[in-house]
């Protein structure tokens, strides 16, 4: 007996779907399919994939040519599903060719020729249509979202929008976008959807007149210093049916999201201590960031990622907040730690563009700790460790580019398919905002 195996997404169910299964079987006496997991898509960086892994088991189901349906779910999978298996034959589509040329090895490798002129991504464009996506401000991180945007399909990012006219026209061109303008209301009517990159001050007349306009909203952090806004803002999100997205970037990221639902299912006890830092140092004073005037300090710039993981750890209900800062001359915050106390744990965050640290993340617990190790916030490696060393476990995850398809992606799927944010919380950007206005409003009225 011939023992065929393939693999695919099986998104949207399509001819070429069907010719390379009814191929594949006609290639051996029993085949078996292999269905990508959600979570497998989007560690490779297959984002946007429409149907859940249930009904894409179905669509193969229902093609009649699987004698037997298993779940491909991470890195390498393959070479044991061969050898698991007793499988003769790897088959996969000619846009693979040469791919998977490794498996040899193991046993024989074809590519059939793939059919022409469909693919799921092309029926989802279809089906969903193209998000036009513009940006307000063109400086670096607006630049970052752009290349990543490429990454993203069912989205365009083609217009930006700035006062100043020859920095916007230079963006648009060493970007390879369509539009520019320095008139908001006309840009406004041009986009589905608006990117906000600019100083933190100007974040909340941008959000909330591109939301009162019908347009989705994605906004750098930290969105607004006032919870208050934030609240403001998201009435104004959910009258307009709009989507609202704070873009705290590691939120999105596959592996610091497996990192907190591993943190939280037990594996180290009870969490009673998280500890996260995330120093920046600048050296030019001149800059944004030491003006107080201008939101600047160590909190407002870089207070939401530790935040975030002590929030998404520990949750909004902590019983007292306190704040040391050194400012120096300045009178910004340079060096920052943040102490929250919960009723059974403790946390603290520490943040500088002043002073430098070790940017790491430290999860601990009555049963061992999870040590992320700097960049935490680009989560791509944690260990697991325990009192007995021969327990301690290493995990990997891949973390593409940049990391802003994640949260694009995410972005444009709420928009699809008018769901909320799964992984970022009103209440969650309400309490992160609140911990941050409390040290930058201090003193005022
Ligand atoms: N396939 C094919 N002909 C097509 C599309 C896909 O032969 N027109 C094959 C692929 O080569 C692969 C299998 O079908 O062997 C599953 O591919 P999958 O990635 O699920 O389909 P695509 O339509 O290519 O999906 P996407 O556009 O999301 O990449």
């Amino acid at each position: 007996m011939i023992k065929v195996i393939t693999y695919g997404t099986f998104d949207l169910f399509h001819e070429g779907h069907y010719n390379i299964l009814k191929r594949a079987k006609e290639n051996g006496d029993y085949l078996i399919v292999g269905v990508t997991s959600e979570n497998y898509d989007k560690m490779r960086g297959k984002l946007n994939v429409k149907q859940s892994l249930f009904e894409r088991i179905e669509n193969v189901k229902r093609s009649g040519f699987a004698d037997e349906i298993i779940v491909e779910e991470y890195m390498g999978q393959k070479i044991e599903d061969i050898k698991k298996y007793h499988i003769d034959r790897f088959i996969i589509g000619s846009d693979w060719r040469g791919k998977f040329d490794y498996l040899n090895e193991f046993c024989e490798v074809i590519y059939l020729e793939r059919t022409k002129g469909v693919s799921s991504t092309q029926l989802r464009n279809k089906e969903r249509g193209i998000i036009k996506l513009g940006c307000v401000g063109a400086g670096r991180i607006a630049t970052r979202m752009c290349l990543e945007s490429r990454y993203v399909s069912g989205i365009n990012f083609d217009y930006v929008y700035g006062r100043d006219e020859e920095k916007i026209k230079k963006f648009a061109e060493d970007n390879d976008l369509k539009y520019y303008s320095t008139n908001f209301d006309e840009f406004l009517k041009e986009v589905d959807a608006v990117y906000i990159a600019t100083p933190h001050l100007t974040h909340y007349e941008f959000v909330k007149k591109s939301l009162e306009n019908k347009k989705h909203v994605l906004c750098e952090k930290p969105m607004v210093l006032k919870k208050e806004m934030v609240k403001e803002l998201y009435d104004i999100a959910s009258k307009n049916n709009v989507v609202l997205y704070e873009a705290i970037k590691t939120a999105y990221v596959p592996g610091f999201i497996r990192m907190i639902a591993l943190a939280k299912s037990g594996i180290i006890g009870e969490i009673k201590d998280v500890d996260a830092t995330f120093t920046k140092l600048i050296s030019d004073i001149s800059l944004r960031e030491f003006d107080k005037n201008q939101a600047g300090g160590s909190v407002t710039e870089l207070a939401t990622y530790p935040l975030l993981a002590i929030i998404k750890l520990l949750g909004v209900n902590y019983k007292d907040i306190d704040y040391y800062s050194y400012y120096g001359d300045k009178d910004v915050d340079l060096y920052t730690k943040i102490i929250l106390k919960y009723d059974n744990a403790i946390a603290s965050a520490q943040v500088g563009i002043g002073v430098k640290r070790e940017g790491e993340l430290i999860i601990s617990g009555t049963k061992g700790y999870i040590l992320v190790p700097a960049p935490w916030w680009k989560t791509e490696y944690f260990e697991v460790r325990f009192e007995n060393a021969n327990e301690n476990e290493k995990y990997f995850y891949k973390f593409e580019g940049d990391g802003l398809r994640y949260e694009l992606s995410d972005f444009l799927n709420s928009i699809v398919n008018k769901t909320d944010n799964i992984y970022l919380k009103q209440e969650e950007i309400e309490s992160i905002t609140s911990i941050i206005e409390r040290l930058y409003y201090k003193g005022d009225n």
